[in-house]
């Protein structure tokens, strides 16, 4: 299978679990990216199953709109049953590197209301130490510069992602050569705690409570390492 395919194999069981968690009255919280999105067409066909979504991006809300399924705000739901998205790293721990569709901060909120945190995600992301995938950091314009000569001292090395402004209206720093990340979440504390930063892409302090890995042997199943 292709990596395609495999983003579509992972979404179809993502669907199957989903439904399993979801009644009438359900919110389902809908990440961003290509996987995600196959998930979206995936769980169109089940629209009734469910109440409303919300959604991590402008780009997803608007694809759910496309299929007809309601897209509340999430400050209007009470509660939001699933959320399901995929990552850019995965490590055994699930702690994840989210954001390079630039909509991490939306993602980290979504995770945080959430009771059940779903990742989905291709062999390609599963990794031993998360750091390869250069980490994004959305940071308040004024404030680029100034997070950047911080990162340096942290031992990365930032670069603007130029021409990206995200769905706050914010920019992003992709932070190259942190391999490997012995603990991700005091990388990730220390990062968020950067005056003009409004959160990194490290999925560590409140990592996946399940990952569903496609793999060209079938979908395995992981839970957090302890
Ligand atoms: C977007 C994300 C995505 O989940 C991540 O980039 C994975 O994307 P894809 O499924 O296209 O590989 O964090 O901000």
């Amino acid at each position: 299978m292709d990596q395609d395919q495999l983003k579509r194999a992972v979404a179809a069981a993502a669907v199957e679990y989903t439904l399993s968690k979801i009644n009438p009255d359900s919110i389902v919280g809908i990440g961003t990216g290509s996987t995600a999105n196959c998930f979206i067409d995936l769980l169109a066909e089940h629209k009734h199953c469910f109440q409303s979504a919300v959604a991590s991006s402008d780009a997803s809300a608007e694809r759910l709109r496309g299929h007809g399924i309601e897209v509340i705000e999430l400050n209007a739901a009470a509660e939001v049953t699933i959320y399901i998205d995929g990552a850019d790293e995965a490590n055994p721990h699930l702690e994840l590197i989210k954001g390079g569709g630039a909509a991490l901060t939306r993602e980290k909120i979504v995770t945080a209301v959430a009771n059940e945190f779903v990742c989905i995600a291709d062999e390609s992301k599963w990794v031993d130490y998360l750091g390869t995938f250069p980490l994004p950091v959305e940071v308040i314009p004024m404030a680029r510069s100034y997070v950047a000569r911080e990162l340096v001292k942290l031992g990365g090395d930032p670069v603007w992602r130029e021409n990206v402004v995200t769905d706050n209206g914010n920019q992003i720093l992709d932070v190259h050569h942190l391999y490997p990340v012995a603990s991700a979440c005091a990388l990730e504390e220390k990062i968020n705690h950067i005056t003009g930063v409004v959160t990194n892409g490290f999925f560590a302090l409140k990592p996946a409570d399940i990952l569903f890995l496609a793999t060209q042997q079938g979908i395995v199943t992981h839970h957090p390492k302890t």
